[in-house]
C-alpha cells in the first residue's frame, strides 16, 4: 500500500500552501461515509442543514448557493447570474486572482475595467469612489474585488469599498471573492452590503477542493431576473427552488456535503471569533519570524496583512522555487509558489484552516532550515522570535472540544 504522504517519507506531510489546507480527521471520516441517495429523505435533511449552517460563516441570513465546483466556478456563477453581455464591471488589480477574475469577465463578454495595482497593496477604495463618481450615467453595473489576495497575502477592506460605493451614490452591485478568507478572516456579507460573495471549500472551511459558494443579497437576486448572460449549470433560480426542499437540481457532491456539515460544526464549536483570533496569532508569529530573518513581506501595509497566508520575498538572485523544492524533499513540507510575475521571487506560507501554534513553529523551523541549506542570507533565530510571541500571548485554545 502506498504511503499517504508525499515523497514516501516517514511522518506526516506538512501541507502549508495557502489552500487546499489540512482536512481535520472528523471531516475526512464524514466524507468517507457510504454515498447516499441524493434525492432521498436522508440527503434532504443533510442538504437543509448545510444550506442553513453555512449562512453563519458568511454572516448572512440570505440564501447561500453551494456548487459542486472549484472556486472558479463560483466566480463565473456570480457574473453570469447578475450581468448582461457588454455590461461594465469595475475590478481592482490586487494580484493573480483578481487578474484571473478580470480575464474571466472579459471572456464572458463583459466590459471589464481594471484599476491598476502594485500586487503589494489592497483595493484602493478612494479610486473606486472616484471612478464611480465619474460614471454619471451608471454604466458600471458591478464592482468585483478579491477580499484576500492569495497570491500576495494582502487583505482588502471590504467595508471601505462598500462606503466608497455609497458615497458615490452608485447603484453598482458589489461582488467579493472570499475564497481564501472565508472561515479564517472576519467577513460580513450582510453588514457590508455585499451582493454576491464567492467562497470555496478548500481553505478556511478545511474541506478538500470541490465545493464553492455564492452568498446572494436580495438586490443580486433581483438583478438575476433580468441578467442576460447565458447560464444553465450556474443558474441560481433552479438551485434556489430545489434548495427549498434541501435538494439540488443536479447531483450534488454528497460526500463533501457530509464533510461540510462536520466542518461547520467544528467552526461553530470553536466560535468564529476564536477562529479568527487563532489565524491572527499564527500570522503575527509568522511575520515576526520573517522580519527577524531580515526578509521582506510582500504586503506593504500593516493594516492589510492577511491572517491566512504570508508571502515572503527572497533577496535578488535567489530562487524561491529552489527553496521550496529543497524544503519539500528534506522536510516533506509544501509551501505556496509565486504566481504570475512573482514566480520564483516569493514563497507563500499558508497558516490557515486546521492549524495551531505548534504547527506554526514547525512550519517556520522547516523554512529557517531551508534558508540555511540554500545559502539564502538571513538572520538565524526567527523561529525563536515566533516562539516568544506565541508563548507570551496565550490565545483562546484551538478547538478545545477535540
Ligand atoms: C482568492 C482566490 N480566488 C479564486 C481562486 C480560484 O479557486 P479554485 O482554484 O478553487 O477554482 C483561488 C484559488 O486559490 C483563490 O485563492
Amino acid at each position: 500500500m502506498e504511503k499517504d504522504n508525499m515523497g514516501g517519507q516517514a511522518g506526516r506531510h506538512f501541507l502549508q500552501i495557502p489552500g487546499p489546507t489540512n482536512t481535520p480527521l472528523p471531516v475526512l471520516a464524514a466524507i468517507a461515509k457510504p454515498t447516499i441517495d441524493h434525492r432521498g429523505p436522508e440527503f434532504a435533511g443533510l442538504g437543509r442543514e448545510v444550506l442553513s449552517g453555512v449562512r453563519t460563516i458568511f454572516k448572512t441570513s440570505q440564501p447561500v448557493i453551494i456548487y459542486p465546483a472549484s472556486g472558479t466556478g463560483a466566480w463565473e456563477a456570480a457574473l453570469v447570474n447578475t450581468l448582461s453581455p457588454g455590461d461594465k464591471v469595475l475590478m481592482f488589480e490586487t494580484g493573480w486572482f483578481s487578474t484571473l477574475w478580470n480575464r474571466m469577465a472579459m471572456r464572458l463578454g463583459l466590459e471589464a475595467e481594471f484599476i491598476k495595482g502594485d500586487w503589494r497593496s489592497g483595493v484602493d477604495a478612494g479610486a473606486i469612489e472616484t471612478r464611480l463618481g465619474d460614471d454619471k450615467d451608471h454604466a458600471i453595473k458591478a464592482v468585483a474585488v478579491v477580499h484576500n489576495e492569495t497570491s500576495t497575502g494582502v487583505a482588502s477592506n471590504i467595508a471601505a469599498v462598500r462606503r466608497a460605493i455609497d458615497k458615490a451614490k452608485h447603484p453598482a452591485l458589489l461582488l467579493v471573492d472570499t475564497i481564501s478568507s472565508l472561515g479564517s478572516i472576519d467577513y460580513r456579507h450582510e453588514e457590508w452590503g455585499v451582493d454576491v460573495t464567492v467562497g470555496g471549500s478548500q481553505k478556511g472551511l478545511m474541506l478538500p477542493p470541490g465545493l464553492s459558494f455564492n452568498a446572494i443579497s436580495e438586490k443580486a437576486l433581483a438583478a438575476s431576473k433580468t441578467a442576460r448572460l447565458p447560464r444553465s449549470f450556474w443558474d441560481w433560480e433552479d438551485m434556489l427552488s430545489s434548495n427549498e426542499k434541501g435538494l439540488f437540481p443536479y447531483t450534488p457532491s454528497t460526500n463533501l456535503l457530509h464533510g461540510l456539515k462536520v466542518a461547520l460544526d467544528l467552526l461553530h464549536e470553536e466560535g468564529l471569533d476564536n477562529v479568527f483570533a487563532r489565524h491572527d496569532r499564527a500570522a503575527e508569529a509568522t511575520r515576526r519570524c520573517v522580519r527577524h530573518w531580515g526578509l521582506e513581506i510582500q504586503c506593504r501595509n500593516a493594516a492589510e496583512y492577511s491572517s491566512s497566508l504570508t508571502a515572503v520575498r527572497l533577496p535578488e538572485g535567489h530562487s524561491a522555487d529552489d527553496l521550496r523544492a529543497e524544503i519539500l524533499s528534506r522536510f516533506n513540507m509544501s509551501l505556496g509558489n509565486g504566481l504570475g510575475p512573482l514566480a520564483d521571487k516569493v514563497f507563500r506560507i499558508g497558516h490557515l484552516g486546521d492549524f495551531h501554534d505548534l504547527m506554526v513553529t514547525g512550519v517556520l523551523s522547516g523554512v529557517e532550515m531551508g534558508l540555511r541549506m540554500c545559502g539564502i542570507p538571513h538572520r538565524p533565530g526567527g523561529v525563536q522570535a515566533a516562539m516568544s510571541y506565541l508563548s507570551g500571548n496565550a490565545g483562546p485554545l484551538a478547538r478545545a472540544a477535540e
